[in-house]
C-alpha cells in the first residue's frame, strides 16, 4: 500500500474512532498548590525556550499529516495556529513526498506562516533509502527549521505492512544528525523513550527527544482498525515517567507529548523537567472544525496552563521548572526503580 493511501487511513480511523488508552501517568503527578500565590495572574509568562528559539508558550502541534489530498487544508489551519500561537508546528511523515513528489504541494505552508519554526519529519526505518540530495530537496522544498525521526517499532510491527528492521537504525540516525545541517529530533509516536534510548540518540547528535509516551493516541489500535494487531495497545512507558527518566540526567533537550490534554498536563510536564510539550489527536480534531475552534482551543490551553503557574506561585517558566511536584502511585514505583527521589521534586 501506498504511504499517501495509508497515512490518509490513519487520520480517517482517527477521527472516526477513539484510538486513545491507558494514563499518560499526570494523574499521578500533583503540583504542590500555592493558597499565597504571590504572582499576578495577568502577569504569568508563558515564553519558553527551545532549540534556541523563543516560543510564546511551551506547546507544540506535533507530527500528523502530509502526502493525501486532505492534509493540505489541514497543515494550512495548522500552520496559522502555530504563527498565531508562536509555537513550533511538526509535519507528518514526509515519506510520502520523497515516494511520489508531486504531493509535496500537501506539505508547503510556509508561505502562511513566514516565522513558524517548522519541523519535518521522517521514520527512522525509511531513512536508508534515501540519499544526502532527497534531504536537502525535502529541506528546501518544505523551509524546515528542525528534522523529526521517528522510531515506531511497535506501530510497525502490529501494521500489516510494516517495516520492523530496525538493526541499523543507530547508524542511520548519526548520519542524518551528521549531514542535514538542522537540528534533529527524535520521537516516538505513543510508546515512549527510556534513559538508556535517550542517552544514545544524545551520543548520536540529535537535539531533542520527544518522548511521545504511552497514555493518548494508541497506534496499535489505530492499525487494529486496519486488520492490524491490538494486542500491544497497553505498551510502552508513560509520558509523565519517561520525561522524569529522560530529563534526570541528560543534557538533551526533552518534548513532553503522548496524552497531553490540557494546560495542566503542559505545567506539570514543564515542572516534570520537560522543555517543551506536544499535542496532536486534540489538536487534530479542533483543526477540523476549523481555525475558530482551534484558535479558542489554544487560548483555553494557554489560560489553563497560566492558572497552573498561578495557582503554584510561579511568575515564569524558569519558576515553573522548579515547582513543588508530589510524584505518587506507577510513575513514582517506576522512578524510585531507576533510584530517583520524589522527595527532591517534592521539597525543593
Ligand atoms: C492522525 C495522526 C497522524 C500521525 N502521523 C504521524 C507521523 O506522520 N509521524 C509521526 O512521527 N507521528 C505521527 N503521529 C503521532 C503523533 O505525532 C503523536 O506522537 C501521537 O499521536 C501521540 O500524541 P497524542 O496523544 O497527543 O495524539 C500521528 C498522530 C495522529 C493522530
Amino acid at each position: 500500500m501506498k504511504t499517501e493511501t495509508r497515512k490518509a487511513d490513519h487520520l480517517n480511523i482517527c477521527l472516526k474512532n477513539n484510538v486513545e488508552i491507558g494514563s499518560a501517568g499526570f494523574s499521578d503527578v500533583i503540583l504542590l498548590h500555592n493558597a499565597l500565590s504571590g504572582v499576578d495572574l495577568n502577569k504569568a509568562e508563558t515564553e519558553v525556550r527551545f532549540l534556541n528559539k523563543k516560543f510564546s508558550f511551551p506547546l507544540m502541534i506535533s507530527s500528523m499529516t502530509g502526502g493525501h489530498n486532505r492534509s493540505y487544508k489541514i497543515n494550512t489551519v495548522l500552520a496559522e495556529a502555530a504563527e498565531k500561537f508562536n509555537i513550533p508546528f511538526a509535519l507528518g511523515s514526509q515519506r510520502a513526498m520523497l515516494e511520489n513528489r508531486k504531493s509535496v504541494s500537501t506539505y508547503r505552508i510556509r508561505h502562511l506562516a513566514p516565522d513558524v519554526f517548522l519541523i519535518g519529519n521522517l521514520g527512522v526505518t525509511n531513512l536508508s533509502e534515501y540519499k544526502k540530495s532527497d534531504f536537502e530537496w525535502l529541506i528546501n522544498e518544505t523551509g524546515i527549521d528542525a528534522l523529526c525521526i521517528h522510531l515506531n517499532p511497535v506501530q510497525e510491527a502490529c501494521q500489516l505492512e510494516g517495516n520492523t528492521d530496525f538493526s541499523d537504525s543507530m547508524e542511520m540516525i548519526e548520519n542524518v544528525c551528521r549531514d542535514v545541517g538542522i537540528p534533529v529530533i527524535a520521537k516516538e509516536v505513543g510508546n515512549g523513550i527510556s534513559q538508556f534510548v535517550a542517552k544514545k540518540l544524545e551520543d548520536a547528535g540529535i537535539e531533542a527527544v520527544d518522548v511521545a509516551g504511552f497514555g493518548g493516541t494508541s497506534w496499535p489500535l489505530v492499525e487494529s482498525y486496519r486488520k492490524g494487531l491490538s494486542s500491544f495497545s497497553e505498551w510502552g512507558i508513560p509520558t509523565a515517567v519517561s520525561v522524569i527518566l529522560c530529563s534526570h540526567e541528560l543534557d538533551v533537550s526533552v518534548v513532553s507529548s503522548g496524552g497531553v490534554r490540557s494546560g495542566i498536563d503542559i505545567a506539570k510536564s514543564m515542572a516534570l523537567g520537560a522543555d517543551m510539550t506536544g499535542m496532536a489527536l486534540p489538536i487534530l480534531k479542533q483543526a477540523m472544525k476549523g481555525r475558530k475552534s482551534l484558535f479558542e482551543f489554544m487560548e483555553q490551553k494557554k489560560k489553563e496552563l497560566k492558572i497552573a503557574m498561578f495557582a503554584t506561585g510561579c511568575k515564569n517558566m524558569k519558576e515553573l521548572a522548579k515547582a513543588r511536584v508530589i510524584i505518587t502511585g506507577r510513575t513514582r514505583e517506576w522512578i524510585e526503580l531507576y533510584g530517583i527521589s520524589t522527595e527532591s521534586y517534592a521539597k525543593r
